[in-house]
């Protein structure tokens, strides 16, 4: 799998240390507060399982399933919640995880449909920050790393539903994409 990458941008340690600094801040930050994490799924399971176990906090977790790039590399400006019913968000303050922020238009319809069910707050954290334009209102509140405007795939990121059990984070080759 990894012979597929153009190159690695982030191994293993340096993924994992860099979540010890996010989830000390987050403790830091929701120290006082009643925290309840939702994570966007799939992209988001490894990042969210190894960030969780690093925030000693008591907290809620819930999951959110959404489709927005239908399996190619393209986003297909279209989100499409995958279940009717919401987690109970009323009331709390609400941690949002996904893998990576591009274009921003999957968080920002999940934050609108959240903010109508009256929560204290919604924060973001992605993974991955593509440093692109965006026209959207979208921000991210906590960022493990920027990248450049490129398809990557591991930890979690995906490619046509492969490469998610990769423990790097890298950029998928570009003959991949256009033959697979
Ligand atoms: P957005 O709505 O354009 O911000 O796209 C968000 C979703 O697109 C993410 O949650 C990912 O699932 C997917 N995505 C965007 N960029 C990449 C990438 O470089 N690799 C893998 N998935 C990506
Ligand atoms: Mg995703």
């Amino acid at each position: 799998m990894q012979d597929d990458l153009e190159r690695i941008l982030f191994d293993e340690g340096t993924i994992l240390a860099r979540l010890d600094e996010i989830a000390a801040a987050i403790t830091e930050d929701y120290r006082d507060r009643e925290l309840t994490v939702i994570a966007v799924l799939n992209g988001s399971l490894i990042f969210m399982a190894d960030l969780l176990r690093r925030i000693p906090l008591p907290l809620k977790l819930d999951c959110l399933s959404v489709a927005s790039y239908h399996g190619g590399t393209k986003s297909a400006g279209e989100v499409v919640f995958r279940q009717v019913a919401l987690p109970d968000v009323q009331g709390r303050h609400i941690l949002l995880l996904d893998d990576i922020l591009d274009s921003g238009l999957t968080l920002e319809v999940i934050r609108r449909r959240l903010e109508e069910a009256n929560p204290c707050s919604v924060r973001i954290c992605v993974l991955l920050e593509k440093k692109i334009p965006r026209t959207g209102p979208t921000h991210a509140d906590y960022v493990g790393f920027e990248i450049s405007n490129e398809f990557v795939v591991g930890y979690g990121l995906d490619y046509m539903e492969r490469y998610r059990n990769l423990p790097c984070i890298g950029v998928l080759r570009k003959d991949f994409i256009d033959s697979k």
